[in-house]
């Protein structure tokens, strides 16, 4: 949070974008720090986000809205606002605590709900249907790509079988079924075997690689000079995902190594503001122990 903070607040009467309000911890932290004429746009594609951030921020007044949005259309919300530029962008990628504990949308697989795992409640496909529809090779690399599962057939087959006595409908169903096709490690402090599939099929569910694609293709026509981007990843594909990204926007020009000068004249659209992505120290995760895979990347744009 402190280093969240201190990144992207370079102008207390700024406006800036929250895309992943979620309960509203970032946003209310921010708005905190906001003087009369700064501004907070926060975004969640959860209505039931929204709902709750709107109630948390509503001190604010005019000068933090709240709206349901996913952040791959910013453009376009920004451009309903009237607003072409901002300051700062921050992401926090993944689930909110809420969703994981208390949506009841099968998201834990230490819980017994319906295999759900919309975000957004307004999107048809569900991970029920991914689960018991997909042809099983689909679902398998589903499992390997997003979810870096080297049991990723097994697990397959065993949904396979599943499918013909009623498929799978419960989130610990799926933990139980996947818990007998990977061993249970001994060692302490393992990952639940289940860990992996619920990440993969979660990611599959909510288009969440092809969402940050979007947001980060955009971003650069989004924030003004000097203003900064922050966004906190929770697993290595989404991290690496903007580590490539941010690289590239520092270097700019994108000519084949073997060319001996520049011949395609791009500048560099941001300066990295760390070489390494910034991760919790063991204070924050003791507080606080699902910051533990948390890394916090940033750039300005120049
Ligand atoms: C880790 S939580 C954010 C927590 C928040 N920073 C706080 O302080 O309470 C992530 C949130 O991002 C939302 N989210 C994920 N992908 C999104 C997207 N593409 N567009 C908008 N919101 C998204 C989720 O619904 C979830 O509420």
């Amino acid at each position: 949070m402190d280093e969240v903070l201190q990144i992207l607040l370079t102008d207390a009467e700024g406006t800036y974008v929250d895309g992943t309000v979620g309960s509203g911890g970032h946003s209310e932290a921010l708005a905190k720090r906001l003087g009369p004429n700064g501004r907070l746009i926060c975004l969640d594609r959860d209505a039931e986000a929204v709902r709750l951030s709107r109630e948390r921020l509503g001190a604010f007044g005019e000068r933090v809205t709240v709206l349901k949005g996913n952040f791959s259309d910013l453009r376009t919300i920004l451009e309903n606002l009237g607003q072409e530029k901002v300051d700062g962008i921050l992401l926090d990628l993944g689930l909110s605590t809420f969703q994981l504990d208390r949506s009841g949308r099968g998201f834990s697989f230490s819980r017994d709900e319906a295999l759900d795992m919309r975000m957004d409640q307004d999107e048809r496909v569900t991970a029920g249907d991914l689960v018991n529809t997909l042809p099983l090779k689909e679902l398998e690399t589903i499992l390997r790509k997003y979810g870096e599962e080297r049991r990723a057939k097994r697990i397959a087959a065993l949904v396979g079988k599943e499918r013909g006595s009623g498929g799978v409908r419960s989130s610990l169903q799926l933990a139980h079924l996947v818990e007998s096709a990977v061993p249970r490690s001994n060692r302490p402090g393992a990952k639940n075997p289940a860990t992996r599939t619920f990440q993969a099929i979660r990611i599959a569910v909510n288009r969440e690689l092809e969402n940050l694609d979007g947001f980060l293709e955009d971003a650069p026509s989004l924030i003004r000079k000097e203003g900064r981007v922050a966004i906190l990843s929770y697993h290595s594909l989404e991290d690496r995902m903007v580590k490539q990204t941010m690289a590239r926007w520092e270097k700019g020009c994108t000519c084949p190594r073997e060319l001996p000068r520049c011949a395609c004249g791009n500048d560099p659209l941001f300066r990295r503001l760390h070489k390494k992505g910034i991760k919790p120290t063991e204070e924050e995760i003791a507080q606080n122990p699902r910051s533990r895979s948390a890394v916090l990347r940033a750039a300005e744009r120049v």
